[in-house]
């Protein structure tokens, strides 16, 4: 048997975890908003239609922020669509989904569920088909107090008090041909930092992002970043990267070892951000918003073509099931992002409901959760503090993993991929020490030795493990908690060590209680 052995030391941290690394994403599409979060009528609609079901699932699984109200949707929305009085709002057509979209829940239902659920609003703008001037007064219309046409608007419509959102995204992949009104980085550029500005002069609080490629994929990546920073570098505090990983070729180790990728990717994107500061002789620092992140594949490919002829309203697509195996790469995703902490301060799971999410309705009926809701719940719920760097001595493997969904079709090669994949979390004002370790070895059990260097009178406070000897196995309406999280035992504390022992194929999390 192979051993696993992890060094770390209470003073050497990555970077310590924004609260904002824990959000989440809401788009128009598909069952999301209707049918997900919203459905007048439903057994346990609220007043105002949010199903209180799903509320609760929300809240159990603990993201800190919420994206709205796109994705792809948004670079045909028009926000105006979706305030007033529900009863006059137009329906229109959404090219972003070849959909009929009724505006019946629109940015001030937005707010008020992040209100109900603790969830902090993050708002996108169009820059598709519109750009500065609408994205302006989107911002009065939300943010301004009152007195100016477009503040008692929303004071008419009935919400007297300002939203106060703070972080905006700047569009949604303008870089990918799938977009509407797609642009060069040279064209987004322009517009973005036009529409930054003016966006700032209607309110100086906001934190603004820009779009960077849609994935490492990307034929543009690396120049794109590099050109629309060079054009909004002073009127940004982001730039966004989007990761949708599959296993279309049916080989799991490769399908465990692409998370890996996500850590080049944001190694790079950091590296070029910080040569545009450079070449400025600016201690600026760009912060990564990674605000699409999530296993997708089944159903990527039924975007547009694949869905139903006649225009549906909230049609059931993008309903990816997770699996088992899909969780274990998502927990990968998830240790990434930990061990990125200092960069990374914002992310967002890509969605929260029925769509490619952790959180699944039927319409008029229960909600249950996916596999991939309990990795994200821990790490949303014990994800908080100092990530400590780690030293893994690891036996490793070699993958080839491919994403055929990139302009680019070539294999990645991933020549030594550490079996273990792990993060460690110093929750300092709860005196937690937590790790998350995922064991990619799908038939060897690895016994796990961490040093803990510079922490002493530690105990065991909780250890939990995702595992199946299924890797297909997936929650359903009819078998909603077929997989869950059980108890990992034997795990042994002793001074500064710890040992456990973990699964062939395992998420596993465990928490330490400081003395
Ligand atoms: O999350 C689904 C879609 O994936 C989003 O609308 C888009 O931004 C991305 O391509």
């Amino acid at each position: 048997m192979r051993n696993v052995e992890v060094r770390l030391h209470r003073d050497f941290a990555i970077g310590t975890t924004h609260p904002r690394l824990f959000g989440a994403f809401l788009e128009h599409l598909g069952r999301c908003i209707y049918g997900g979060i919203f459905e007048p009528g439903h057994p346990t609609a609220d007043a105002k239609g949010f199903r209180q079901d799903v509320l609760g699932l929300v809240r159990e699984l603990g993201p800190t922020i919420m994206r709205y109200p796109g994705g792809n949707f948004v670079s045909g929305y028009n926000w105006e669509d979706g305030v007033g009085p529900a009863a006059q709002r137009p329906r229109r057509l959404d090219l972003a989904w070849m959909s009929t979209e009724t505006n019946q829940f629109g940015t001030n239902e937005f707010i008020d569920w992040c209100r109900l659920a603790g969830i902090e609003p993050m708002l996108a703008v169009n820059l598709g088909t519109r750009g500065a001037d609408a994205a302006r007064n989107f911002v009065e219309y939300c943010n301004h107090s009152g007195g100016t046409a477009l503040s008692d608007l929303r004071r008419a419509h009935g919400w007297e008090q300002p939203h106060g959102v703070k972080f905006w995204c700047l569009g949604n992949e303008m870089d990918g041909p799938w977009q509407i009104e797609a642009k060069t980085a040279e064209a987004y550029g322009r517009v973005a930092c036009e529409a930054a500005k003016v966006m700032k002069w209607v309110d100086r609080g906001l934190e603004l992002a820009a779009c960077g490629s849609s994935g490492r994929r990307m034929r543009t990546f690396g120049q794109w970043e590099e050109t629309v920073l060079e054009h909004t570098f002073d009127h940004v505090e982001y730039i966004s990267l989007h990761t949708y990983l599959n296993n279309y070729d049916a080989d799991t180790p490769a399908f465990l070892a692409s998370c890996d990728l996500m850590d080049s990717f944001i190694e790079e994107v950091v590296a070029i951000a910080d040569s545009v500061a450079a070449r400025r002789r600016s201690a600026k620092r760009i912060m990564l918003s990674f605000d699409e992140w999530n296993v997708w594949y089944r159903t990527r490919r039924d975007r547009r073509s694949r869905i139903k002829q006649g225009w549906p309203a909230a049609p059931p697509i993008l309903e990816e099931v997770y699996t088992v195996e899909d969780a274990l790469a998502f927990g990968g995703m998830c240790i990434s992002l930990l061990n990125h902490a200092d960069r990374v301060t914002v992310a967002c799971l890509a969605q929260l409901v029925n769509v490619i999410a952790p959180i699944m309705t039927e319409t008029g009926g229960p909600a249950w959760r996916q596999t991939i809701f309990w990795p994200f719940l821990h790490f949303s719920r014990l994800g908080r503090g100092r990530v400590l760097r780690t030293q893994v001595d690891s036996p490793t493997y070699a993958a080839r993993y491919n994403d055929p969904n990139g302009p680019i079709d070539e294999y990645f090669a991933l020549p030594a991929v550490p079996y273990l994949k792990l993060a460690a979390v110093h929750d300092e004002q709860e005196g937690l020490l937590t790790l998350f370790a995922l064991n990619r070895s799908l038939n060897e059990t690895f016994p796990l030795a961490v040093r803990l260097g510079g922490f002493d009178k530690l105990a065991l406070k909780q250890a939990q493990q995702l595992c199946d000897p299924d890797l297909s196995a997936a929650n359903t309406k009819h078998q909603p908690d077929r997989v869950r999280p059980a108890s990992l035992p034997a795990v042994k504390v002793a001074g500064d060590r710890l040992e456990a022992s973990l699964a062939p194929a395992s998420w596993n999390v465990i928490q330490l209680s400081l003395a």
